[in-house]
């Protein structure tokens, strides 16, 4: 039974398509790589350039390969452009999603996962963030991740189609063939080790006032490989018959900014200068996840949940990529 991974060329889902092999599982990758990269696509899976919302393309893909079930990674996920460009991220991941959802449905296929994301909470009235807290997206990229999860109810209630959508918090760290290569660049990890690199001359702060024992903002950091765990749970949870669901994906530990800088300093022991900036427009002080339901329902359970760990595993992919991915 193949599995299609649309967007398995990109950071998280390169991950869980490697995890997919191990398991001895048939991978079709389908990535237009505007963001992904060719050589994070899993050679040892089948690699079909393209778009998720190209319906000829996917109707041909999954009658070819006899796809029984897929993964949704594809996806425009920087909370800044989307605020700037809402249209690219409402066609993106809207309504290249939902293109993509219309050709499982007409190939007959039911087991659906969906990348989803802490930001469909928006700021939280309290934390952690368990899945029955208000979801008030504070942004575009959230009000499209959330959007489509109230499309994949939907289509379970009309066409019986079976989905977990999966709400990431803070992705981070690396296999040991896979990491992160974004451009541009924003997260946090990534760049406080350009600065460790000198790549660039120092890492901003952002924000020195929210209201967090050091004044700067706290995020619930999980390891990628922890994330991909996550999918591969999810996949068995729905080939069983298994319900529709949601769930959230952290460690329930929060480290500040301050936190995560020191913690890469001790790492790789190089000085790693940083200065102190105005805050980052829409940057809620806390996000820390409860993620007792995806421990309880899918029998999930972190196996790095050590910052130093996460840190460490994004360090040594970096000392041994260190211009990420060849393309
Ligand atoms: N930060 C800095 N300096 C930087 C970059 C980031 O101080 O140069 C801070 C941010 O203000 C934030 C923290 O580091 O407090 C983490 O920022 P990231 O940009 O790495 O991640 P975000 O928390 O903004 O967002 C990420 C994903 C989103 C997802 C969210 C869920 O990018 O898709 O986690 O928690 F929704």
């Amino acid at each position: 039974m193949s599995i299609l991974v649309a967007g398995g060329a990109g950071y998280i889902g390169s991950v869980v398509v490697e995890q997919l092999i191990e398991e001895g599982r048939d991978v079709v990758v389908l990535d237009n790589l505007s963001r992904g990269h060719r050589s994070a696509a899993n050679p040892k899976a089948t690699f079909v350039h393209g778009d998720c919302g190209d319906m000829d393309l996917l109707s041909q893909t999954i009658a070819l390969h006899g796809i029984k079930s897929v993964m949704h990674f594809c996806a425009l996920s920087l909370v800044g452009e989307s605020v700037e460009a809402p249209a690219s991220y409402y066609r993106n991941n809207i309504s290249q999603s939902v293109a993509l959802v219309e050709a499982c449905l007409n190939a007959g296929i039911r087991n659906f996962i969906f990348s989803s994301t802490a930001a469909v909470y928006g700021e939280p009235e309290s934390v952690p963030i368990t899945e029955d807290s208000k979801t008030q997206p504070t942004n575009p990229y959230g009000r499209t991740k959330l959007f489509f999860e109230y499309f994949l109810r939907d289509c379970d209630a009309a066409y019986g189609l079976k989905s977990v959508c999966l709400r990431y918090f803070n992705a981070a760290g690396a296999s040991k063939e896979y990491g992160e290569d974004h451009s541009p660049e924003t997260h946090l990890i990534p760049l406080v080790l350009d600065a460790a690199v000198g790549k660039r001359e120092s890492i901003s702060i952002f924000g020195h006032d929210y209201d967090t024992p050091d004044g700067s903002c706290i995020r619930d950091y999980i390891h990628v490989l922890d994330l991909a765990d996550a999918h591969l749970l999810a996949l068995q949870r729905l080939e069983k018959g298994g319900a529709s669901d949601y769930f959230n994906l952290g460690n329930g530990n929060g480290y500040s900014v301050r936190e995560v800088i020191e913690c890469a300093r001790k790492i790789t022991g190089l000085e790693i200068k940083s200065e102190e900036t105005g805050r980052r427009p829409g940057d809620p002080a806390r996000l820390v996840a409860s993620a007792d339901k995806a421990r309880n329902v899918l029998g999930w359970k972190p196996r790095f949940p050590e910052l130093e760990k996460i840190i460490q595993d994004a360090w040594d992919w970096r000392q041994k990529n260190p211009d990420g991915y060849a393309d």
